[in-house]
């Protein structure tokens, strides 16, 4: 039995008829499904520092160690599956005759769940790159040679994401950050919120006059800037909002 939703979200019913919906997600999203977080104990950072392992000058320094990192967690997600808080946007969206969903992960776990047209805005570990030719390549065996090179040019292979310092995929950032500045309700799931131009979409929206509610266990730096927060983890609550848009 989960809790009724519906007081704490009256917007629902404006979304129900068609008022835009905002969801973006970060890696807390993927934590049910076994994939570590970033920062935090036992997060991706933890004993080594961005700077090292997701960096155009980290690759070019040491393309054997950044691929190590990205084999690792290329590993992780293969196995990954999607849970209920993937699954029940996915149901949102069948739900919300206008909702646009953006993450900041690269799991595409999103995909797998079956959510529509998704905004990847940090691009896609399953997904592999030609560092010469740009053609993109979805390998579903480990490589068996690290760092991997073209099979077509030769030249190294990168992961298909976005590092530091990296612009983010234009046309993507474009389309997430109108529909944030459109939207009547914006939920942000699952993101420390620290991480720019990303953590900046959910006050675009709060500024434009959207109702912005927080999901996440833990405080972040928003978390006092929102119209409200569910604490908790995104399979629990997740599942309660949609079931309350459902409802709606
Ligand atoms: P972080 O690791 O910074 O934050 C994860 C958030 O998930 C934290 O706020 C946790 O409290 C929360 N969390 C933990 N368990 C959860 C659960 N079960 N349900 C919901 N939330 C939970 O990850 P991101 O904010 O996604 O960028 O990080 C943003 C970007 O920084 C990443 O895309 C990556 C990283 O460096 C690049 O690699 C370019």
């Amino acid at each position: 039995m989960t809790p009724d939703l519906r007081p704490e979200l009256p917007v629902l019913s404006a979304v129900r008829q068609g008022a835009p919906l905002v969801v973006l997600t970060g890696a807390g999203i993927s934590v049910e499904s076994g994939l570590p977080t970033f920062r935090g104990a036992g997060g991706l950072w933890e004993g080594s520092r961005p700077e090292e392992l997701a960096t155009p000058e980290a690759f070019h320094r040491d393309p054997l160690k950044v691929w190590r990192f990205y084999e690792w967690r290329r590993g992780l997600v293969r196995q990954a599956k999607p849970n209920a808080g993937h699954l029940a946007l996915a149901r949102m969206a069948t739900l919300a005759p206008r909702m646009t969903l953006i993450t900041q992960n690269v799991d595409e776990l999103h995909r797998v769940a079956g959510s529509p047209d998704v905004l990847e805005l940090h691009g896609s570990i399953v997904s592999v790159r030609c560092t010469a030719e740009g053609t993109r390549t979805r390998p579903t065996e480990p490589f068996t040679e690290l760092p991997p090179y073209c099979a077509a040019c030769g030249a190294l292979l990168r992961p298909d994401v976005v590092w530091f310092g990296e612009p983010l995929p234009e046309e993507t950032y474009r389309r997430a950050r109108q529909a944030s500045l459109d939207c009547a309700l914006f939920l942000v799931v699952g993101t420390s919120a620290l991480v720019a131009p990303a953590s900046g979409l959910a006050l675009t929206a709060k500024d434009n006059g959207a109702r912005v509610f927080e999901v996440n266990p833990d405080k972040t730096p928003i978390s006092g800037l929102v119209d409200g927060v569910f604490r908790g983890p995104s399979a629990t609550v997740l599942p309660a909002i949609a079931d309350a848009l459902e409802a709606a």
